[in-house]
């Protein structure tokens, strides 16, 4: 599908709520799915991704109801059947690289396939440690489709070449299931969702710095309020901060200090933001955004542990330094070839048709702004949900109207886009 994008004439205006986060969506099924007991999911994500990992766990036996659709009621003993069919994991790495870790312990084999893109994402680095565990894993070379032999595993103490929440997560959830201690360690913190969610359905799980360390353990299922998505609230605060004029509030979003690496770079860049209404939902922090336009934003540098803190909201970056005056420069950001596509090569080959004056590194990217940008082009999505959405947010300021293609991927993470951008440019005009 394409997806005309016109320049915004006024600034984005009033109120939104943002939908559910995806990575604690996904979580929520699957850890309430091996939890004992009945429990209700508030505010379920509506991207197809967090429906795959549903979908996979009513095949593996779960009783999982939906009451709406944001409100799935989960209803288990804490024991998976084997599925006769294959688990499709659809576009979701997530929904891929965790289920590995809870099908590596069971007492049955499973299949995991996935479409085209997930079937080019590296598994070897989650086979190699499960491996490690005691896991028999058959992959064509590291890739979907995978054949996950049921297995006694053993805890280990792994550290990790990665700052991978993914790979975090898989090796923990095989841990709450291997006889003995698994340690896993990690170079900068990734997101610590699943280890918030473990420990607040009564595992036996310690952090420090950037060990987790977990103990095998019994999970007691527990109702869970999921808080909105920084990473889809992310397109919005960019947008914010580029369209003048505008001073909008985006309400319910999750500010784990783990996933807050884009208000930082916010405020480092000299753009105006706000956090209003903090508390805390189901051991998730949460809080109220406001969001304004200023035209004097600077470009920064973002390196090391700022990385994993904000690695799904780099291509919205781009557009964002794209109007910061000076050179933003992205580094240690080399993963972000192996997501959804190489968003390095996407970004840059994209953004450099509409006017934004960027390079490619090894590692990342440097974008030497500020630009006036031209539009007046078909920018390719490459069927990645993200790039997407940062492409639509670029054209609000392009002087020409630009195209987008693949817009319908949009609906892997935040189906509800293009409304909440409705309602904000209603409001102002
Ligand atoms: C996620 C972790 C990140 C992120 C992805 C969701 C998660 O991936 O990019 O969108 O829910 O754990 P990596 O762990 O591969 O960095």
């Amino acid at each position: 599908m394409i997806k005309n994008v016109k320049k915004l004439t006024c600034g984005l205006r009033g109120e939104i709520t943002i939908p559910a986060d995806k990575s604690v969506s996904h979580r929520a099924v699957m850890f309430s799915s091996i939890a004992r007991g009945k429990c209700i999911i508030n505010n379920f994500s509506s991207g197809a991704d967090c429906w795959s990992t549903l979908n996979i766990f009513k095949q593996l036996g779960v009783e999982i109801n939906e009451i709406d659709k944001k409100t799935i009621k989960i209803t288990s003993n804490g024991n998976l059947v084997q599925s006769n069919l294959p688990l499709d994991a659809g576009n979701s790495g997530t929904t891929t690289r965790l289920l590995s870790g809870i099908l590596a312990g069971q007492a049955f084999d499973s299949k995991i396939i996935g479409d085209i893109s997930l079937s080019k994402r590296p598994m070897k680095r989650i086979i190699e440690p499960l491996t490690l565990m005691g896991a028999q894993i058959d992959s064509v070379d590291g890739h979907l489709p995978m054949l996950i032999r049921g297995a006694k595993l053993r805890g280990i103490k792994y550290n990790s070449p990665i700052a991978s929440a993914q790979v975090k997560s898989c090796i923990l959830l095989a841990g709450l299931n291997a006889e003995g201690t698994t340690i896993y360690s990690e170079v900068y913190p990734s997101r610590n969702h699943t280890e918030l969610m473990l420990a607040y359905l009564g595992a036996n799980i310690e952090t420090e710095k950037n060990t987790v360390k977990i103990q095998p353990s019994i999970l007691e299922a527990k109702d869970i309020n999921i808080v909105g998505d920084i990473s889809s609230a992310a397109f919005f605060m960019a947008a914010g901060m580029i369209v003048p004029n505008s001073n909008f509030i985006i309400k319910n979003v999750g500010v784990n200090s783990t996933r807050t690496g884009i208000i930082d770079v916010i405020n480092r860049m000299g753009g105006v933001v706000e956090l209003l209404n903090y508390r805390v939902e189901s051991g998730e922090e949460c809080a109220d955004i406001n969001i304004k336009y200023n035209e004097n934003i600077k470009g920064c540098v973002i390196e090391g542990e700022d990385i994993p803190r904000l690695i799904d909201e780099l291509p919205v970056i781009a557009v964002i330094a794209s109007q910061a005056d000076g050179d933003t420069i992205v580094k240690n950001a080399e993963d972000l070839r192996n997501k959804e596509s190489d968003r390095i090569k996407c970004i840059v080959t994209e953004l450099s048709k509409i006017g934004v004056n960027i390079e490619e590194t090894a590692d990342g990217f440097v974008v030497h702004g500020k630009t006036v940008l031209e539009g007046n082009a078909e920018l390719n999505s490459y069927n990645d949900h993200r790039l997407a959405m940062s492409f639509y947010v670029a054209g609000l300021i392009c002087k020409k109207e630009i195209a987008i293609n693949g817009f319908e991927w949009t609906k892997i993470s935040f189906p509800e886009f293009e409304e909440l951008m409705a309602i904000l440019s209603t409001n102002s005009r």
